[in-house]
């Protein structure tokens, strides 16, 4: 039977001053005025219009989520009255995490202090590298020193809980060279490292003109060396990507990669929500484009995909699998309406064949990867196709 997981907020702005060459976010780059005014208040209306349809909000958030392109271009007053809104809206959890991205330049770290007054309780840096050579080649706008600012800017202003986005496997990189980014990061004390090795993605400047990566085998090696690297200075990988401080696990990651439900409002925001009532799971996706999103007829234009039942078992476990702790048989059955032995015997050919593990945590039986099926994780996906 299907249940309602928690709920999380995605909101996205989809703006930066400039394209970086591997980025295929929804940005757009601009170097006008933005219409902040004007897409705070589509934003509302967009979640207004969200609620209205679906009707959830009598539900409380746990997260939210201000993602980019780059949120720290608008300011701390425009986040203060929407956040002020959103409240009007729907109840927040006592405990509710909200986070904003922001890049790390000048500017940007001058509204760090307007942020957290707003609200924000939660910064995530997109740092990327601490190598300046490293940074120029992957197109960004802001330099090492900035960064240390910018953190040092965070936590002076009460930032208590911040995250820092480092990729890895950079053109040209040696292993020492991604290791000392690492050092760097965890000498200023974030209580969150999102980590990720930098893939080529189709529609970028790097997929029509690829820098040459490190080999294969230097890749292997930063990962291995990098994790034990965190692991040892107390950052627990909880996800593919992402290590915390015991207590900091991102709940707006943690639910989204545990197929709980979330909103999404924004050029392009996709969201995911489980209606019990209808037996139905279903992903919104919103027009792209900020001009026609802009435009309210458009806005509620948006893309309406029912997930059907034979694809809820992969879909559940393409999220669930990349957790560390995976999932438990009451998460699997609540989450995609399906009985446990839709997927019992294949869970058991997998943990024979030693991909996947039977755990313990809190007295409850948990399904998760072994270290060996983290790393070939797709080849565990095609066994449940
Ligand atoms: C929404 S993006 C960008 C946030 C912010 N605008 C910035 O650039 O710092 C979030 C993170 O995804 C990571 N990322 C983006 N593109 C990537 C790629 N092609 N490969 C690996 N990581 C990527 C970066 O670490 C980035 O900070
Ligand atoms: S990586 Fe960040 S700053 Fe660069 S284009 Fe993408 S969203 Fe914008």
């Amino acid at each position: 039977m299907l249940a309602r997981p928690p709920l999380s907020l995605y909101i996205h702005i989809p703006w930066c001053i400039r394209k970086c060459p591997y980025c295929d976010f929804n940005s757009h780059e601009s170097n006008s005025p933005l219409p902040e005014h004007e897409y705070i208040e589509a934003l509302l209306e967009d979640l207004a219009h969200e609620f209205s349809r679906f009707g959830q909000n009598q539900r409380e958030l746990i997260s939210i989520f201000i993602g980019g392109g780059t949120p720290s271009l608008f300011s701390g007053d425009s986040y203060r009255a929407l956040l002020h809104r959103i409240s009007e809206l729907v109840n927040f959890s006592s405990k509710i995490e909200i986070t904003l991205e922001a890049n790390p330049g000048t500017v940007e770290a001058e509204r760090f202090s307007s942020y957290r007054d707003a609200g924000i309780n939660r910064l995530s840096l997109g740092i990327q590298s601490f190598n300046n050579d490293c940074l120029l080649k992957l197109g960004r706008i802001h330099n090492s020193e900035e960064s240390l600012q910018a953190i040092e800017i965070a936590k002076g202003v009460g930032f208590k809980n911040f995250n820092l986005d480092l990729m890895h496997g950079l053109p040209g990189q040696e292993s020492e060279q991604a290791l000392n980014d690492l050092q760097i990061a965890i000498s200023v004390a974030p209580t969150h490292i999102s980590w990720y090795q930098l893939t080529i993605e189709p529609n970028t400047a790097f997929y029509r003109y690829p820098p040459q990566l490190p080999h294969e085998a230097i890749l292997e090696k930063i990962q291995e060396d990098g994790q034990n690297l965190l692991e040892s200075h107390g950052y627990v990988q909880y996800e593919v990507s992402a290590f915390a401080k015991n207590g900091f696990t991102s709940l707006h990651n943690h639910n989204y990669w545990s197929f709980g439900d979330y909103l999404g409002v924004g050029a392009g925001a996709h969201g995911k929500l489980t209606l019990p009532n209808e037996n139905k799971l279903i992903r919104i996706r919103k027009q792209k484009q900020p001009n026609s999103y802009l435009q309210g007829q458009a806005r509620r234009e948006a893309e309406l995909k029912d997930i059907p039942k034979q694809e809820r078992t992969v879909e559940f476990l393409m999220n669930a699998l990349r957790l560390k702790d995976g999932f438990n048989q009451i998460q699997f059955e609540s989450r995609t309406g399906l009985a446990f032995s839709v997927i019992s015997k294949r869970v058991e050919y997998q943990i024979e064949n030693g991909l996947m593990q039977r755990t313990e945590k809190d007295g409850e039986e948990f399904f998760s990867t072994t270290t060996i099926g983290y790393r070939f994780l797709n080849s565990v996906l095609e066994e449940f196709l």
